[in-house]
């Protein structure tokens, strides 16, 4: 799949149908996450990969009663860092930053390979920290639920559910968000 492909067809689908989970996929997701730009190359972001039926159920009382669908999931990430493992400029903290961009690469690869990465924020972090054995000092900063898209979502997700899933939600126009040579206040 070409790049601009990849990056049209992403969706945080939530209907899912399940995949087998392998050591080779696991390293080629890590492995894309890896070639992500950092500060000094720093390289702040570190992933659980959560799999297998028994590891899975033990994470579900992390999730928030939203997140539901993700129970469809055959694998999550649970994406964490600290700040101190990358930079601290003045008062500019680069490591949510860096996490996010390798993050992104992540989700781009599962998308290239036909997968969907749903990322999320709607988990309990004190819990989800306890099954994960991921230490206090750690900031748990998403998850990812990992699948296939289930192309009858119809017949699986709720009423208020489906409209997102057959659409994308709508985006802020480019006006709204770039400027050229200098930032202008529209509003
Ligand atoms: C940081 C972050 C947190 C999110 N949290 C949730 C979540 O808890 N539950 C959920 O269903 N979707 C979650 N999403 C998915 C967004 O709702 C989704 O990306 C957005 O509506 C745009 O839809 P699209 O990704 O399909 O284009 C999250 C996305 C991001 C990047």
């Amino acid at each position: 799949m070409e790049l601009k492909e990849t990056i049209e067809k992403r969706r945080a689908y939530k209907a899912l149908i399940p995949i087998e989970v392998t050591d080779e996929l696991i390293n080629d997701l890590a492995k894309h996450a890896q070639l992500a730009p950092s500060c000094f190359n720093n390289q702040p972001w570190r992933y659980v990969f959560i799999h297998g039926k028994e590891n899975l159920e033990k994470f579900y009382p992390a999730l928030t009663g939203g997140n539901a669908w993700a129970q469809k999931a055959s694998m999550i990430v649970a994406v964490f860092s600290k700040q101190e493992f990358d930079c601290i400029i003045k008062d500019k903290i680069y490591f949510l930053f860096d996490t996010g961009m390798a993050t992104a690469f992540l989700i781009l690869r599962a998308t290239d390979l036909g997968l969907v990465a749903h990322p999320m924020a709607g988990f309990n972090e004190d819990i989800a920290k306890e099954i994960l054995n991921i230490p206090p000092d750690m900031k748990l900063i998403a998850i990812i639920g990992i699948g296939k898209h289930n192309e009858d979502f119809e017949d699986v997700l709720e009423e208020n559910q489906i409209e997102h899933e057959r659409n994308r939600p709508i985006r802020m126009n480019l006006n709204e968000f770039i400027y050229h040579n200098r930032y202008e206040k529209t509003s």
